[in-house]
């Protein structure tokens, strides 16, 4: 059976987490063999460097050392259960993964892309997801979204300039990899999102 490795990225409260349940529950009904799973986490040990890397008080990592934090859980999601899950011909549906870093990291923070790419090329080996999808957000409705689920204060730490740093990032990579990535317009009711990703998922997998 051939595997699928599917992507979701974007900024905060763009509903990736509920899309991915949707479309989980879909294929499962389907009779797929479905791997749902996010970063940085996703095995113990690397949500135990989540714990590290998103602790709300006392986080003042340097942004070099986040890129590794991030790619010491990556490491351990992908051996442990990414690469099993491809290797056994099942879907990963993975709520982040590269391009986080890369927008995040490089275009939010600063960090040298060319470093993130090395590092990257060096512990993943070319690994890639087959398609991500890239919700795309403005900061205005992202910040509605984080208030009105009051599940966080991170709205109150995310400025207007940061967000539209992630924001070019994400675009530019899908720009470079149009193949790969999908923009879609998370400003859009639940349904309709939905049901876009489900037709582009039922025509590139040949469903
Ligand atoms: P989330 O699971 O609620 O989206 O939170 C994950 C946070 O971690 C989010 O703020 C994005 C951030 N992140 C990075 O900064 N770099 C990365 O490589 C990844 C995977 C996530």
């Amino acid at each position: 059976m051939r595997s699928h490795f599917i992507t979701f990225e974007g900024g905060e409260g763009t509903g990736k987490s509920t899309q991915i349940k949707i479309l989980a529950d879909y294929l499962t009904a389907q009779g797929q063999d479905i791997v749902t799973t996010r970063e940085p986490g996703g095995v113990d040990n690397a949500e135990k460097i989540r714990e590290l890397l998103l602790r709300e008080v006392e986080n003042d990592w340097d942004g070099v050392t986040e890129v590794l934090l991030h790619y010491a859980a990556r490491q351990e999601h992908v051996k442990k259960l990414i690469l099993p899950t491809i290797k056994r011909g099942g879907w990963i549906l993975c709520d982040r993964f590269t391009d986080s870093t890369i927008a995040y990291q490089g275009y939010g923070s600063g960090i040298n892309e060319e470093l993130i790419s090395f590092i990257d090329q060096k512990i993943l080996n070319g690994l890639r997801p087959d398609l991500t999808f890239i919700f795309d957000l403005s900061y205005e409705k992202s910040v509605q979204r984080l208030k009105s689920r009051c599940s966080s204060d991170r709205y109150e730490n995310m400025n207007k300039e940061y967000h539209e740093r992630l924001r070019k990032g994400f675009l530019n990579i899908a720009q470079r990899e149009p193949d790969r990535c999908i923009i879609i317009d998370a400003e859009n009711e639940i349904d309709l999102v939905a049901k876009k990703i489900r037709t582009i998922i039922n025509t590139r997998m040949n469903l």
